[in-house]
């Protein structure tokens, strides 16, 4: 069947679940100009999240069947425990004229698609960076999605970081890496903190000096587009400082242990989605 187009200068996106993705995909979506907030709702009980929402133009419906009637593009942002619910409560108002998204951890589109009776589904994954507006998302589009539908959610989600597409089945690996890579990165920002402190700096010059360190490194990678091992022998010089750490790194296994984890969430990760 040949989907109507979702008019990509007047459409209303809504989000059934307004907890902290929601709103940081919103707060990027209006910073960035790509929709004004008169064209984004949502619905909650509780005050407090009325409020955060609100307070930056949102409009807050009563109910979540408001919200999904007066939006064409719908996105699924509550936790995957209720997801199945929430869904099939609104089956009935889930028409293909809506485009649908989900962004719940370890939620499969086929499962999303049967339980909406509809394909024109995108599948998201985030991860909480977005917040500062530097998210590594991932999309896949389910059956009836289109090329223009994926455009859409593209620049919607462009808005809170960078966004590639990926074959469903890569999600665990996905997750594995830019899931919970954000956490694998602290404690190393954290044990870089530490080393300095311990070799006589202070806590808050060491913290400081740890954090930029990585926003940089990871900065060189992104914008030279030099391969990580070229731009690390660059700083490498012979018999100096930082062969000497990255000796003592190769000794401690420091690259099997991260590979190790990236590997371990993702299996963790297909656990959790087959339970
Ligand atoms: N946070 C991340 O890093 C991250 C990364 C990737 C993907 N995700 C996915 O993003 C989704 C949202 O995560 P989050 O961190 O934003 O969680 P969250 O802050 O707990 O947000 C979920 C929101 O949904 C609300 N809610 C619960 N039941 C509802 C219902 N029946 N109808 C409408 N709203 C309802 C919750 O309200 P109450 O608090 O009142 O229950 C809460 O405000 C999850 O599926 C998660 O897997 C999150």
């Amino acid at each position: 069947m040949e989907m109507a187009p979702i008019p990509s200068e007047t459409y209303k996106l809504g989000f059934i679940g307004a907890g902290k993705m929601a709103e940081s995909i919103a707060r990027g979506v209006v910073r960035s100009g790509v929709l004004p907030p008169s064209r984004i709702r949502t619905s909650h009980s509780s005050p407090v999240r009325r409020d955060a929402f609100e307070s930056f133009g949102i409009t807050v419906l009563p109910r979540n069947d408001d919200v999904v009637q007066d939006s064409d593009v719908v996105i699924f942002s509550v936790k995957p425990q209720v997801v199945k619910d929430v869904v099939l409560r609104l089956k009935p108002l889930l028409s293909e004229k809506k485009l649908l998204v989900s962004i719940a951890a370890g939620v499969k589109l086929k499962d999303m698609e049967e339980w909406a009776g509809q394909s024109r589904f995108i599948r998201i994954m985030p991860n909480t960076p977005s917040a500062v507006g530097e998210a590594a998302s991932v999309m896949s589009l389910g059956g009836s999605a289109t090329e223009e539908d994926g455009d859409l959610i593209a620049k919607l989600f462009g808005s809170v970081g960078k966004l590639w597409r990926a074959d469903e089945k890569l999600f665990d690996a996905i997750t594995g890496l830019s899931g919970s890579g954000p956490a694998f990165i602290y404690l190393a920002i954290e044990a870089l903190a530490d080393g300095g402190v311990a070799a006589g700096l202070p806590r808050a010059l060491a913290l400081g000096l740890a954090s930029q360190t990585v926003l940089g490194a990871a900065t060189m990678v992104t914008k030279t587009g030099e391969h990580p091992g070229k731009l690390k022998d660059d700083v490498a010089s012979p018999a100096g400082t930082t062969i000497a750490g990255i000796h003592e790194l190769e000794k401690g296994g420091f690259r099997g242990t991260l590979m190790n984890a990236v590997i371990a969430a993702a299996k963790r990760s297909r656990e959790l989605s087959q339970s």
